[in-house]
Parts: C-alpha cells; structure tokens; sequence
C-alpha cells in the first residue's frame, strides 16, 4: 500500500477481535499503546512507538461500559496529538450516544452532537463510522465524516438463500425508507408494518401489516436491535398475518437486557443476522445468531482515506 510506513492503527479495549482483523487484513500491525488507571480510576495512556507526522487511525466502538470507553478514546486521541500524530482519524463502528440525536423533549441534550464536538476537541482530524441512526447526523461533525454502511455484507448473506417467496419487512413506517433499498437490491417485494401510538404512555398497538407476508420467508432489516421490542412486536404480527418464517437482520446488535434470550425464544424467527460493530459477549451468543464480518469493509475504507482516493464505491 502507497504511503504505508505512515499508516499507523491504534485501538482502545471495546473491541480487539474487530481491531486485529481490520489490521490483519491491511497487513499493518497494531500500534503498540499502553492503557491503564491510576488509583482515582483516572484513565491513562501512553502511546508506545513513534507516531510523528503519521496518518493514525483509532478504532473504538461504543459498547458497555460505554462512557469509559468514549473517555478512553478521547485519552488516546489526545495522547497521539501530543505525541505529534499527523492526522488522527476516530473509527466509530457503532457511534457513541447515536440515538440522542434530536431534542424530542424539553430540556435535554442532543448527545450525539455533542460527541461530535468532543472529538473534535479531543483532537480528531476525521471520523469514520457506520450506519448512524439517521443520516443528518453527519451535519453535527465540523470535521470530515465518512458513513459506510453494511449493507453490502447484509445483501451478500441474504442473496445467497432462496428468496423465492420472500418479503422485505418494515417493522414500522419509520424505517420503509430502510427496509425499501434492501428490497430493491434483493429484488423483493416490501410490506410494512403499520404500528400506531395513541398516546406518549401507550404502548404502540400494531393494526395492520400493508402488503402480502402469507406463506412467505419474511426479512426485517433494522440498523440496531437494543432491547429487541420493535423486532419481537414485528415477528407476533407477522406471524398473526400467517408469515411462514422470519429473518431478523441488523447492523449494530447492542442486545441489552435479555434480547438476545428473547429473540432465541421467539419460535418465528429463524435466524438473527448481525455485523459485529459491537463484540458480542458468550452470554449473548445465542443459538440464533449469525454473525458477518464488518473488518474487511472498514480496512478497505481506511486503505482509501490513507491513499486519499475516493470512497463513494464502498456506500453502493
Ligand atoms: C428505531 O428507530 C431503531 O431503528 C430501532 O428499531 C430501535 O432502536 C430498536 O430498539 P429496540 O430493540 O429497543 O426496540
């Protein structure tokens, strides 16, 4: 690769198995860094090679304990502006505080900016990340921000099964934008599930499923499963409109709680289908799940903004 004694690849603790299999497949080695605390439970860092002048990457993704985790990247950001990195570049797979992205309420924060900002601030040249919630997100970065997306992996997995009576499902209105584009691209029919609130204390009731799921293998495709409510609600409603199987598909499985338990419960659904933005600990290793590799996406997309050639094939 051009230029690739600048290349550096640095990673907080989140999620090493994705950090060695992004630098395993640029063939660069993992940056040598030490992370400890001191005994106030202050976070330090010290980097632990030269890194002046050189093109660094930071991979960390948002997963518990997350605010250790975003404090331990903005840490080691600051140590490698210190250390005199050339450019610094912060690899979100799963964007911190990504639903707290408007202010639907009175008097709160718009959390997800305000990462933005912090990253900045902490000495942040570029973002790369993921699939963020919604895309306007990308206008709270004053900083170049690269969003790949998964579905190309998704498709691929997708593609490969019979999908001849398949459905695309919408799990809600909201998110027929979403599940429309995997449609189109797996060539398949997509119905929505028409969910209503009548109230901000009422639980959402679902009246109808809009579009033909008799009989057939449906497909819900989500950008994040949390505690697996709007995809356990989807699968009783399709299985009330007599679908004959469920896939559940997602991006970023955050499976808090016991929603990996449920979803392994729920007899209708026969696979779950995620990236691995996040590490998934055993005990959220279920049966069900089905894990695709994110790795060789984000090493290409960081091969492209070292190299500084374009990136908009890899959001086709
Ligand atoms: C909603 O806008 C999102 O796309 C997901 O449907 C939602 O975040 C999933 O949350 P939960 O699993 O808690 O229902």
């Amino acid at each position: 690769m051009r230029n690739s004694k600048n290349l550096k690849i640095f990673a907080g603790s989140s999620h090493p198995k994705l950090a060695e299999e992004i630098c395993e497949t640029l063939g660069v080695p993992l940056g040598k860094m030490s992370i400890g605390k001191f005994s106030n439970e202050n976070i330090k860092v010290k980097i632990e090679e030269n890194v002046r002048g050189a093109d660094v990457f930071v991979i960390q993704t948002s997963c518990p304990p997350v605010n250790e985790m975003l404090m331990e990247l903005f840490i080691i950001i600051d140590a490698l502006k210190y250390a005199s990195a050339g450019r610094i570049t912060a690899v979100l797979p799963y964007y911190p505080y990504v639903r707290s992205d408007k202010k639907d309420e009175p008097r709160i924060s718009i959390t997800a900016r305000l990462v933005a900002d912090l990253l900045k601030a902490a000495g942040a040249d570029r973002i790369l990340t993921m699939n963020l919630h919604a895309p306007q997100i990308q206008g709270f970065f004053r900083i170049p921000a690269d969003q790949l997306t998964a579905a190309p992996i998704l498709y691929n997995y997708f593609s490969k099964m019979d999908l001849s009576d398949g459905v695309v499902v919408a799990p809600d209105v909201g998110r027929a934008k979403f599940n429309d584009i995997y449609a189109g691209r797996l060539g398949l029919p997509l119905a929505i599930i028409d969910k209503r609130r009548h109230g901000d204390d009422e639980a959402a009731e679902v009246r109808n499923v809009i579009g033909d799921v008799k009989g057939k293998r449906a497909l819900i495709f989500d950008d994040e499963i949390l505690t697996g409510g709007t995809i356990l609600e989807a699968v009783r409603a399709l299985k009330r409109f007599s679908a004959k199987s469920v896939y559940v598909s997602c991006v970023h499985p955050v499976l808090s709680g016991n929603a990996a338990q449920r979803l392994n419960e729920e007899e209708a659904i026969e696979e779950v289908v995620v990236t691995d933005t996040l590490p998934i600990p055993p005990e959220k290793s279920i049966d069900k799940l089905r894990v695709l590799s994110v790795a060789s996406l984000f090493a290409r997309a960081i091969g492209i903004i070292h190299r500084g050639t374009s990136i908009s094939a890899l959001f086709q």
